[in-house]
């Protein structure tokens, strides 16, 4: 039968407890949010919701078309400007998302016979993006800037090292200083995904790239979503003017995808402009992720040191770690929770997302619920 393949699949989730399912949210949840990317609390934020409002009644719901017809407004292009210049960097691309932007960005920046050196914790947009290129991968061990050099010893000719800046599932941060001395021994290109650090790290937020001086240079591209801290929706790439160009006339996922809605524009650029005004959002962020951290370990809990605003928390096992976050959710508390196969080292852990609006009762209330539902 067609798809009965399927029904076996299920079946295996279901013995293995990895099934997923969606919990529609209501627009007032009473529960205390620690699970979401919202790192600087801004997706609520007036001023961005009425950015959101103003782009919609001004250019339509949606863009009306690929960026290269009809679907780049006036507004795409100040987005693109002000994002670059606030990070650093010659020019910026907004894509629809985070993840047809690090598609975009690896597929067209690694070529037929070239070299991609992928860290083993990057993201699954990062993995796809190098399966989609017509370059060759060689995955080296997480943050492991010697495995790079030496993986990049073993090719000549063009080639890319693809790192996250802050990974996604333990909150560390990559060694880009070192990762970008190894590309510079070999003329190799950096590309960091800098979806996490993006509002959390560097000169009010200014990014991870900004925080290692590798900001505005020429061997350096950088990738980011408007998802998470700039609390809106879609992608980016920055970088050089030639590359932003190339991508403007290579890349299939920007090419070939309507243009981002002029609402997630409009809620981005009005995000951006708050960060601005308000840098010392990021500093909280990263300060209420030491103090969950210090909490936690305090506590007895086994917590990964946070980088930026991702604390990690190990669980026992995969159920282990559904039955915590489930519980955390019964005492008002959501929660992040990986587990096998989003975590290749088949650690589960409750994922927490250290907003820069928690307040210290907050903070307080989500560490004791944390211990009193542990497993
Ligand atoms: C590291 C990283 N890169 C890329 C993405 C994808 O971004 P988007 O959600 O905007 O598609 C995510 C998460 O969503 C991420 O965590």
């Amino acid at each position: 039968m067609a798809f009965g393949w399927i029904d076996e699949q299920a079946e295996q989730r279901r013995r293995a407890g990895l099934v997923r399912t969606l919990r529609p949210r209501p627009a007032d949840s009473p529960l205390l949010d620690l699970a979401s990317n919202d790192y600087l609390g801004l997706a609520h934020h007036p001023a961005v919701a009425e950015g959101a409002a103003v782009a919609a009644r001004t250019w339509g719901g949606g863009s009306t078309g690929s960026r290269l017809v009809t679907g780049t407004t006036e507004l795409h292009t100040e987005l693109e400007r002000e994002l670059a210049d606030f990070c650093g960097f010659e020019a910026a691309l907004v894509f629809s998302s985070g993840y047809a932007a690090n598609l975009a960005a690896v597929t067209a920046l690694a070529p037929h016979g070239s070299l991609i050196v992928s860290d083993a914790g990057n993201h699954a947009s990062l993995i796809d993006g190098c399966r989609l290129a017509r370059g060759g991968t060689q995955v080296v061990p997480h943050s492991d800037p010697e495995a790079v050099r030496k993986a990049l010893q073993t090719h000549e000719g063009t080639a890319l090292v693809v790192s996250d800046t802050v990974f996604s599932v333990d909150g560390d941060a990559a060694p880009l200083a070192e990762y970008a001395a190894a590309c510079r021994e070999r003329g190799a290109g950096l590309l960091v995904d800098d979806a996490h650090g993006l509002g959390v790290l560097g000169d009010g937020g200014r990014g991870a790239p900004y925080a290692a001086g590798l900001a505005g240079a020429a061997d350096v591209v950088v990738t980011a979503t408007l998802s998470k801290s700039l609390g809106s929706q879609g992608g980016a790439v920055l970088g050089p003017a030639r590359v932003i160009d190339h991508l403007v006339n290579a890349a299939r996922t920007f090419i070939f995808d309507t243009g981002l809605a002029p609402a997630a524009a409009g809620a981005a650029l009005a995000a951006l402009r708050l960060l601005r005004r308000e840098p010392e959002r990021a500093a909280r962020a990263r300060a209420v992720a030491a103090e969950l951290h210090a909490r936690l370990t305090a506590a007895g809990h086994e917590a990964v040191r946070p980088d930026a605003a991702v604390v990690s928390v190990r669980a026992p096992s995969p159920e282990g770690a559904v039955q915590w976050a489930a519980d955390c959710r019964t005492a008002g508390l959501a929660v992040g929770c990986f587990r096998p196969p989003s975590v290749p080292d088949g650690i589960s852990r409750l994922r927490l997302t250290a907003r820069a609006d928690l307040s210290e009762a907050q903070i307080e209330r989500a560490v004791r619920v944390i211990g009193e539902t542990r497993p």
